[in-house]
């Protein structure tokens, strides 16, 4: 029988200029007294990561601040991470300030300053044991700084394991953050290559998304079996539709002027040169889209 039940699901979302100073509010209404801030050298570097922990303090959080993520984590760099957390705990809440490299990073440590076992429990199958978190996680704050990887709003802990040599990961529903706070003046600082690197991320998520398989074509599932990455669906498709028009209208420029100057790019004439061509009209001739009869359920 085939599956005729798709999810969605999504973080609870603070957007906007200014968003990053109100973290304080929202962690401190959950009750929490002492919070993990979780972050890498360079996004400590230029000061965003001291901007969230003074927004903590105001709320009179007690923080301590592990800024040795790795970027790209590796096995023993999420171990680092997470026996500082349990050699400095216990807290009540984890705030992540960075690209995913520093959201993965306070995924692992969320999952496993709650729960028995160490990393390669958790890691997917047949990598590691795929063991699901038994006891809830510490409340997971991520405030990004990049603007590609979407962690803020998945469920999925990125690795290497190197004694592999292999990149896989950690995916469990509890794993998402219970808050995103994307503050675009954290991201306004990008290197031009980390804001090239975060727009190719865009542009392989929403294609991917775009292009898997339907939901419908696959086997039927018990609820206990579902993934969250269910397949191609139709909130799916407007999410990637939505994503790739933005993109086509802003990559560029983002790219070569960067921080506000991106904000420009509807008057710009690239933009417009990529946005002429249309979107819309390419994307009628997509071998997706033209299956898109197909995917619709029998009746
Ligand atoms: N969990 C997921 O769903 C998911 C999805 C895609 C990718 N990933 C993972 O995310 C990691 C990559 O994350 P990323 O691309 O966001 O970059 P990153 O977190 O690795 O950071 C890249 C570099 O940019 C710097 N940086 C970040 N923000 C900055 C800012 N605002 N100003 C100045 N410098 C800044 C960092 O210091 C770092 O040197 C990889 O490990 C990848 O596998 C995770």
């Amino acid at each position: 029988m085939s599956e005729t039940v798709f999810t969605y699901a999504a973080p609870g979302l603070k957007f906007g200029r200014g968003a990053a100073q109100e973290v304080g509010y929202d962690v401190a209404s959950w009750g929490a007294r002492r919070v993990l801030l979780v972050t890498d050298p360079g996004v400590a570097a230029v000061g965003h990561a001291a901007t969230v922990g003074d927004a903590l303090v105001r709320h009179g959080l007690a923080v301590t601040t592990y800024d040795r993520v790795r970027v790209e984590p590796t096995d023993a760099s999420l171990t680092d991470a997470v026996d500082h957390a349990r050699q400095e705990g216990p807290f009540d809440a984890v705030v992540a300030v960075g690209g995913g490299s520093a959201i993965d990073t306070a995924k692992a440590v969320a999952l496993l300053v709650t729960n028995p076992g160490e990393l390669m429990d958790y890691v997917n199958a047949p990598v590691g044991k795929a063991r699901a978190p038994e006891q809830p996680l510490l409340p997971l704050v991520a405030v990004p700084t990049t603007t590609g990887t979407g962690s803020e709003s998945t469920t999925i802990c990125v690795l290497d394991v190197l004694a592999l040599k292999v990149k896989t990961g950690i995916s469990h529903p509890a794993l998402r953050p219970r808050l995103a706070v994307v503050d675009p003046s954290l991201s306004a600082t990008q290197p031009p290559l980390v804001t090239a690197a975060s727009g190719m991320d865009i542009l392989c998520h929403a294609l991917e998304s775009y292009t898997a398989r339907w939901y419908a074509d696959f086997d039927a599932k018990t609820p206990e079996q579902r993934v969250p990455y269910c397949g191609a669906n139709p909130i799916a498709d407007l999410w990637s539709e939505r994503a790739l028009g933005l993109l086509a209208g802003a990559f560029r420029r983002a790219v070569r002027v960067g921080g506000d100057g991106a904000r420009g790019r509807r008057a710009d004439g690239d933009g417009r040169h990529l946005r002429r061509p249309g979107l819309r009209q390419r994307r009628s001739a997509h071998p997706a889209r033209q299956r898109l009869p197909d995917r619709r359920p029998g009746p």
